[in-house]
């Protein structure tokens, strides 16, 4: 039984979760709970890569862990917990990064946006970034890692050290592959269609986020971006604003695009904002509705998240071990097996 798949995902508690985490990430870690061995955690030690004020680190911690739960991810099928909790990632982060060449991490297409976007806080943990996330990956020996197509270079870099570590030390670590979902519909900003929506938009008015009020909802959606024309008419490429705004109606009416043509057919842009402002409150309550119940019960979130790290933990610290001897480093003592008794004793 205990052989289904194992799978690791994450994501950062930089901002607050979006519509967009939900299609391309929660819905997905939902669906897989049931048949692999899934572990899905809050990435807090990824996100201080940028300032991050501490107050409101630690909150979205919390609130990120929320809407895991809120979203369907239930703890007794999977192990949630919180990154900077298992101190394993770090030490593993360390021996990879004594693997890993300046070269690959400055040629990385997140590093470099990042960097020239923070530009006066251009740290080493931003360029060892993806160095931390493969010790996520590896530590758990994970076969399968969701990711979104912005993160296929860091998983390249993952396989890589994996392998490079295994033909240096021997066999230790699986090999991880992406998990590229079935049913993915990538969500674009509400304000500027070509762009994907996300939570870090300075523009409130782009992004939809999963506890957002009907009220929030109905503002976003009447100010949303269309084209030129006024056919509903799904077309990616000319019509990038429409064509983002029938995904979202798909994802939750969950009709299909043919479907919704016909369903608006000689209709106007109006029409299908005021049916999609009301489809997505809907759709959004119970996940804002147990986000907000979750809220009032944060002892509840807080043990789910201890035992979730009790659990990740002595996964991590099985491969640590053997890592830690694979590279040679002497083990501690027991002070009783070398004659050393406690200072309490003494
Ligand atoms: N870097 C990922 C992101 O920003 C989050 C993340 C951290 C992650 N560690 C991970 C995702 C390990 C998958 C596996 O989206």
């Amino acid at each position: 039984m205990e052989q289904r798949p194992t799978i690791l995902s994450g994501i950062q508690p930089s901002g607050r979760l979006t519509i967009g985490h939900y299609t391309g990430a929660l819905r997905n870690w939902v669906a897989l709970q049931s048949t692999h061995e899934c572990f899905f955690m809050v990435a807090d030690l990824h996100a201080i890569t940028v300032p991050q004020d501490p107050e409101e680190l630690r909150q979205r911690t919390l609130e990120t862990a929320a809407l895991f739960l809120a979203c369907g991810v239930d703890p007794n099928q999977s192990t949630l917990f919180v990154q900077s909790h298992i101190p394993e990632h770090l030490q593993l982060t360390w021996v990879l990064a004594c693997l890993t060449g300046m070269g690959e991490c400055s040629r990385m297409t997140q590093f470099k946006e990042k960097s020239a976007q923070h530009r006066h806080n251009v740290n080493v943990g931003l360029f060892a970034y993806p160095i931390l996330m493969a010790a996520d990956i590896l530590l758990y020996q994970a076969d399968l890692v969701p990711v979104g197509a912005d993160q296929k270079q860091h998983l390249e870099l993952t396989r890589n050290l994996a392998e490079r570590f295994n033909n240096r030390y021997g066999q230790v670590f699986r090999i991880p592959e992406p998990y590229i979902p079935p049913i993915g519909a990538k969500i674009m900003s509400l304000q500027e269609p070509t762009k994907k929506m996300s939570k870090s938009d300075p523009n409130e008015n782009a992004v939809l986020f999963l506890t957002d009020s009907a009220d929030a909802i109905r503002r976003k959606i009447r100010r949303a971006i269309t084209d030129s024309g006024r056919e509903i008419r799904y077309d990616e490429k000319q019509r990038p604003g429409i064509s983002n705004l029938m995904v979202l109606y798909h994802v939750a009416t969950g009709k299909s695009i043919p479907e919704i043509e016909q369903e608006f057919a000689g209709a106007g842009y109006a029409d299908l904002k005021a049916a999609l402002a009301e489809a997505l409150i809907e759709f959004l309550r119970p996940i804002r509705e147990e986000y907000e119940r979750l809220q009032n019960a944060k002892d509840y979130l807080l043990s789910v998240l201890a035992q979730g790290a009790e659990k990740a933990r002595s996964r991590a610290q099985q491969t640590l071990q053997l890592v830690y001897d694979r590279v040679g480093f002497l083990p501690p003592a027991v002070p009783e097996a070398v004659g050393l008794t406690t200072s309490r004793e003494s």
